[in-house]
Formats: structure tokens, C-alpha cells, sequence
């Protein structure tokens, strides 16, 4: 009988990679949720219930509420960060998008030249605020926190390029082949290697594309492509 070959391109191989993590950051978020919904009941049952006495008890079950508010969170961003479901359109200015993205990444040491214009576009203003902060995030740890970050826009007739650049380490061949891959990461600390891979998922459901130049050793640029709403 004769053997059927299956073989995915990288785009299609990458698709499925994050269909199956975000299902598995789903499924294990939800269960996560019920976990720390029923310890929320169990806190608030003690303080506002039992009214539990004693300045240091309270303190405990103080300090016990809000790590588990801090817990829950963590779980949304980590769902946010693996899985993009809907999303929620609407036409709005890439300016406030991009000063708002900025603003959030902000730190000593970073010095951002900025070059914008009111461009009107249609997208989801949370999702795409998320992928310039992200940009944003991979260009200071690459600078390690010192250095200059430059956001521009350069304006076509159909199009608006948002081009971000920074003077840090830069990609070897091998990173800028993989870069886009679902959990690939160089970095030691705290990386889960979605930030390039989500982002790209929320531009292309945008009608958009993402670009990158690069050399090792001489920064980054990394273009975002976006449709223009006239
Ligand atoms: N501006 C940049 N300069 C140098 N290398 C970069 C830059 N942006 C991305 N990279 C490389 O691409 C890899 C993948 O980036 P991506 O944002 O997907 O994951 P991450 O930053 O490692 O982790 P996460 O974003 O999930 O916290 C990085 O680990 C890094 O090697
Ligand atoms: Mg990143």
C-alpha cells in the first residue's frame, strides 16, 4: 500500500503550535480560575464570616485575598498572551495607540525618539495596544534597558507603516528564521517566547504584516504594516 506523506509548511506547523498551546493555556486557566475563585470564597468567608480576630490573623487573610487577585491576574495575562480568540473592532487613531504603548514602557535609561501622525485605522485598540508595548518590551531588553527606541510612521496610500527600531544586540540568521515560532526564546529570565508569535496573530487578523531587518550586534527594525481606514 502506499505511504501518504503528510508534510506542513513552518506558517502552518507555527499555526498548529499555537492552537494547541492556547487550548492548553485555556483549559488549565479555566481550572486554575475555579481553584482561586473557591480560595477567594474561603478568605472572604474567614474575615467577613467567622470575623476572625487579632490584628496579625487579619493581616494573614489580608495579604491572602490579594495574592490570590494577583494570582488570577497573572492567569488572564497568561491567556491573553497564548490565545487570541475575538476580536473587538472599532475605527480609532494609531496615534493614541502608539503614545499609549509608549507611555506604558516608559524606564530610566530609555530614551525614545517619536515620529507620528493621527492615522485612522479599524482594530481592536487592547490587542494592538498589546502588540506595540510587546515590540516595545523585546527592543529594551535588548538594549538591556539603556539606549535609544525609535517609533515613526511612514504613511502610503493604502497602508501605514509603524517602523520600530533600537540599537541593541540584533538577531543572528538563525533567531530571525525563528523568531516568530511559539515558545522560542534566547532570553534566560521570564520569557515565555510568545510576544513575537501572538503579535503577529493579532496583525494578520488586521490585514496586517509584520517585517523585520536585522543584523547581530547592530539593533532592529521592526516594521508593522497596517491597513488605513479613509
Ligand atoms: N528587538 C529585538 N532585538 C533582538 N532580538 C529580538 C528582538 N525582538 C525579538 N528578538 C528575539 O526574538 C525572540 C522571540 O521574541 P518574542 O517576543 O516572541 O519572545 P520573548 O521576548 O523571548 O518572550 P516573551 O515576549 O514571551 O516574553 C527573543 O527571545 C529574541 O531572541
Ligand atoms: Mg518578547
Amino acid at each position: 500500500m502506499e505511504e501518504k506523506k503528510y508534510s506542513l509548511t513552518k506558517k502552518e506547523l507555527n499555526t498548529e503550535k499555537s492552537k494547541a498551546i492556547g487550548r492548553f493555556a485555556s483549559v488549565a486557566s479555566h481550572d486554575l480560575k475555579n481553584v482561586l475563585g473557591s480560595l477567594l470564597n474561603m478568605s472572604y468567608y474567614f474575615t467577613k464570616v467567622l470575623k476572625v480576630e487579632g490584628e496579625m490573623p487579619n493581616k494573614m487573610l489580608g495579604l491572602l485575598s490579594s495574592e490570590i487577585k494577583r494570582l488570577n491576574n497573572m492567569v488572564t495575562e497568561l491567556l491573553d498572551m497564548t490565545r487570541v480568540k475575538q476580536l473587538t473592532k472599532e475605527s480609532c487613531d494609531l496615534f493614541g495607540i502608539l503614545t499609549k504603548s509608549i507611555e506604558n514602557s516608559k524606564v530610566e535609561g530609555i530614551n525614545f525618539e517619536v515620529n507620528l501622525s493621527h492615522i485612522k485605522i479599524h482594530a481592536d485598540i487592547l490587542r494592538m495596544t498589546q502588540v506595540f508595548s510587546s515590540i516595545i518590551k523585546n527592543a529594551k531588553d535588548a538594549m538591556q534597558n539603556k539606549g535609544t527606541i525609535s517609533v515613526k510612521m511612514v504613511v502610503n496610500e493604502n497602508f501605514v507603516d509603524v517602523v520600530i527600531t533600537d540599537d541593541g544586540i540584533g538577531m543572528d540568521e538563525e533567531t530571525l528564521e525563528n523568531c516568530f515560532d511559539p515558545m522560542f526564546s534566547t532570553k534566560t529570565t521570564k520569557a515565555v517566547g510568545m510576544g513575537l508569535t501572538v503579535s503577529l496573530q493579532i496583525v494578520e487578523m488586521h490585514g496586517g504584516k509584520i517585517k523585520i531587518e536585522t543584523e547581530k550586534g547592530n539593533g532592529c527594525a521592526v516594521y508593522v504594516t497596517l491597513p488605513i481606514i479613509k
